[in-house]
């Protein structure tokens, strides 16, 4: 899998004058079974999260509130995603690196995971992803 598989995915927005409602369900809306779920919150200004990819992991990214950038690198193409609303879901596949910032005040930050939290799962250093995935930046 490549960069190309990552993707916005739009999430039914089901709008009622009491507020929205958007569901996200394992294996339908999100290509993979969610096994965990986390959550950024209470993020600095100019605070930078992420900085790692994973071997096998697959997540869906949402701001839930506020907004903030998602980078994706695949060792050779850069793309900077801005995400702002909550029924706009980014999904990362494996092996693509990803870096986190630009966050808004008050922004939120939504993971779903396809697998247990697993330290053996990360690259954190980006010169040894980059010779694993074999490309050149
Ligand atoms: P890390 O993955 O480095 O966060 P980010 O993606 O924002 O850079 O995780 C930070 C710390 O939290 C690290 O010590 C591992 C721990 N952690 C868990 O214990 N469980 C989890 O599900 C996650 C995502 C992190």
């Amino acid at each position: 899998m490549g960069i190309e598989h990552c993707k916005l995915i739009t999430l039914q927005k089901i709008q009622d004058r009491r507020g929205n409602l958007t569901y996200i369900e394992g294996g339908r809306q999100v290509p993979f079974e969610i096994k965990r779920v986390y959550y950024l919150y209470d993020v600095p200004g100019g605070a930078e999260r992420g900085g790692h990819a994973h071997k096998e992991l697959h997540q869906l990214i949402i701001a839930m509130s506020g907004s903030f950038d998602v980078v994706l690198k695949d060792g050779a193409i850069e793309q900077r995603i801005h995400l702002n609303r909550s029924y706009f879901g980014l999904y990362i596949c494996p092996m693509i690196w990803r870096e986190l910032d630009n966050f808004s005040s008050g922004s939120v930050c939504l993971v779903l995971a396809s697998n247990l939290y697993d330290e053996a799962d990360y690259y954190r250093d980006f010169d040894q992803f980059v010779s694993v995935v074999g490309k050149k930046p």
